[in-house]
């Protein structure tokens, strides 16, 4: 995300809680630290998923980074002193101060330009025995965010909107993060993964997609074109991913994972 960037909102980003949580777990899965002293979680939120290192870890020292005030507010219910604690950072300034034993980024460097540069730099910075685990969404030339590219490009949004489309290039091929990790010295475990959230309710893609890429859109809108920018862009949501008999509605989602590890 951008300095000045609009803030996020916890409520509406836990809306999918669950689904949101599960690459979290499913990145975690592939780390193999048995004991960390300290680990770090860089975008670490509303802190929900960074709290469930501590039950993985019970000896670590866990501290999450994040940028946005609203998120940080919502993670301070999550602190735990000594053990778990929130720090308000922008990840393009963190630098490890001293040996992180598992770094892990989960669903943010897709916000930061220039991004596989920090990665690479943190990379360098693992330690022996150490581990470094990210996962971005790769959704980037899916319908929801193509249609959202589109629609703030076109004759009527352009003007105010163009600048705000969504970058289908945000994040790289998997095999570029495979190269970053191994030109560290690290060996890599790379995979992307395509899940199909079942949603159920009227406009859902909408809904998923108004706590993350539609933010930054809306925010430089007034009420109004709000209003009108949102009501063309959810019926082009519901051609593209249209309600099923039963009522649900299937969103599938690209993401893609790496875990990087230095041998002890
Ligand atoms: C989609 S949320 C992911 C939160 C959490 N990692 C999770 O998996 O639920 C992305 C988070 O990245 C944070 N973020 C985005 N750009 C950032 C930056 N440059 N520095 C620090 N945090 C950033 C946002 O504030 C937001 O909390």
């Amino acid at each position: 995300m951008d300095r000045g960037a609009p803030e996020w909102d916890p409520t509406a980003y836990l809306r999918f809680a669950d689904e949101r949580a599960r690459p979290f777990a499913d990145l975690l899965g592939r780390v193999g630290a048995l004991d960390p002293a300290l680990v770090v979680d860089l975008g670490c939120g509303d802190g929900s998923v960074t709290a469930t290192l501590l039950r993985r870890w019970p000896r670590a020292r866990v501290t999450g980074v994040d940028s946005s005030p609203s998120m940080l507010a919502a993670a301070a219910a999550h602190a735990v002193p000594g053990r778990l604690e929130f720090t308000r950072a922008d990840v393009r300034d963190w630098r490890p101060d001293e040996p992180v034993d598992v770094l892990i980024t989960n669903a943010t460097l897709h916000w930061v330009p220039g991004h596989p540069e920090l990665l690479a730099g943190w990379a360098a910075a693992v330690p022996a025995g150490g581990w470094l685990a990210m996962q971005v969404p790769g959704n980037g030339r899916a319908p929801s965010h193509a249609l959202l590219a589109q629609l703030c490009r076109s004759p009527r949004w352009a003007a105010r909107l163009a600048d705000a489309a969504p970058d289908p290039d945000a994040v790289l091929a998997p095999g570029g993060y495979l190269d970053v990790l191994t030109g560290a010295g690290l060996t890599a475990d790379v995979w992307e993964t395509t899940y199909l959230h079942v949603l159920t309710g009227d406009d859902p893609v909408l809904r998923w997609v108004g706590g993350t890429a539609l933010r930054p859109v809306l925010a430089g809108l007034d009420d109004q074109a709000v209003a009108s920018f949102t009501a063309e862009y959810a019926a082009a949501l519901r051609e593209a991913y249209p309600q099923r008999d039963d009522g649900t509605t299937v969103l599938p989602f690209r993401r893609v994972f790496v875990v990087g590890h230095r041998a002890g």
